[in-house]
């Protein structure tokens, strides 16, 4: 807000908006925002949201404003076709190229980060069971064992989170490039040979066909069965998450093993998950809580709004919008610019090459 304000950019913020993560509006008038109803806020040249807006919202939009939000353009078509309808210009955040050139902006990675930490602590407060191991007058303690699957951002924080907090952790993801990752963060990594690799475009894993899937189940059925936690994190760029986790792997568990799925949102890698509850089967405890990272709101917030500064200083000169859609950047996160779709709704557009 500051840097904005201080850019020559008159900022309205939504009456309330910081409330859940105890950002009041009086600290946002001191940092030189007007605060207004939700309405005016949205009649905004530029608008900044957190999640992707309704129908209606949009409808509020000025033809020709910029919406800068979490789209999810792979499955949300009817918001882009009206967004598009209404002139916007928009521009999502899950869009943003990897590139290392956009890592500041890259709230992906920011929110993912602080889910797969929030995953670990979940599962420790729902565990009957110490995580570390401990050697006490009353006896020795085994270490938990908590299986990662899938190590991209959020996976390898839950790694290092597990890690931190004493577990054995097991992990494993379908693009072999991250096997040093996992091993340097000291967990093992579990080698399932699928016979093809399933590193996709632009960095992401490709979706396995029905085959591989039901031989990756197969082959980490026994690691699902010894873990007390595991923590499944599988997607795939605007695919249904894969199933991962079946009833029989969950019926496989000891009754007090927590299984948290960060692939809820995406319909779950876990067959018995319920996105947004906790449901609990023959004692096991699957956990489908969305947004995980809304719980650690301050954090979250601070990070989105950097993640959003650093896209606003690509689009922004002097205080006016200034498009360059020759920037990768741009070209990539840009969704809907001047009635058209100019997104083409394909998993190598949601990437480019990362670093
Ligand atoms: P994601 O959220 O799309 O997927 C999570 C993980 O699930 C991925 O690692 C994926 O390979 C894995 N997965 C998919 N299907 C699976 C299956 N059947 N079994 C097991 N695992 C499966 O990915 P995320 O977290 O967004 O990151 C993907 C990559 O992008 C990571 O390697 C990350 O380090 C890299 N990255 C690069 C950046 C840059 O260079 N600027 C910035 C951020 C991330």
């Amino acid at each position: 807000m500051k840097k904005l304000v201080a850019s020559g950019v008159a900022v309205v913020v939504e009456q309330g908006a910081g409330e859940g993560s105890f950002a009041s509006d009086d600290q946002y008038r001191e940092a030189g925002a007007t605060i207004a109803d939700a309405d005016a806020a949205l009649g905004a040249d530029i608008v900044v949201k957190v999640a992707k807006p309704t129908l209606e919202e949009i409808a509020k939009l000025p033809p020709g404003a910029m919406l800068i939000t979490t789209l999810q353009p792979l499955t949300n078509h009817d918001l882009v076709r009206a967004l598009a309808e209404r002139k916007a210009t928009s521009l999502s955040m899950d869009a943003i190229p990897r590139v290392t050139r956009a890592q500041p902006m890259d709230s992906l990675s920011s929110q993912s980060n602080i889910a797969g930490y929030k995953a670990v602590l979940n599962a420790a407060a729902a565990l009957p069971k110490f995580f570390p191991m401990l050697t006490t007058a009353a006896g020795t303690v085994t270490p938990a064992r908590v299986f990662v699957i899938g190590a991209g951002v959020a996976g390898l924080q839950a790694i290092a989170t597990a890690r931190r907090l004493g577990a054995v952790v097991e992990a494993f993801d379908t693009r072999p490039v991250v096997k040093e990752q996992v091993q340097s963060l000291g967990a093992k990594f579990i080698e399932i040979e699928l016979g093809q690799s399933g590193e996709g475009s632009g960095g992401y894993a490709r979706e396995l066909t029905p085959e591989e899937q039901q031989k990756q189940r197969e082959l980490m059925a026994e690691r699902v069965a010894a873990a007390d936690v595991v923590i499944t994190t599988a997607l795939v760029p605007g695919r249904r998450a894969p199933v991962l986790i079946t009833a029989d792997a969950v019926r496989s568990m000891r009754p007090g093993s927590v299984v948290i799925d960060l692939a809820a949102e995406m319909g779950g890698n876990c067959e018995l998950t319920k996105p947004g509850e906790v449901n609990v089967v023959n004692g096991v405890r699957i956990d489908g809580t969305l947004n995980l990272a809304s719980s650690v709101a301050a954090h979250a917030s601070q990070l989105y709004s950097r993640n959003v500064s650093a896209l606003l200083g690509l689009v922004l000169k002097d205080g006016n919008i200034d498009l360059d859609m020759n920037d990768e950047i741009t070209k990539g996160t840009v969704i809907t610019h001047d009635g058209d779709v100019v997104h083409a709704p394909t998993t190598s557009a949601m990437g480019g090459p990362k670093a």
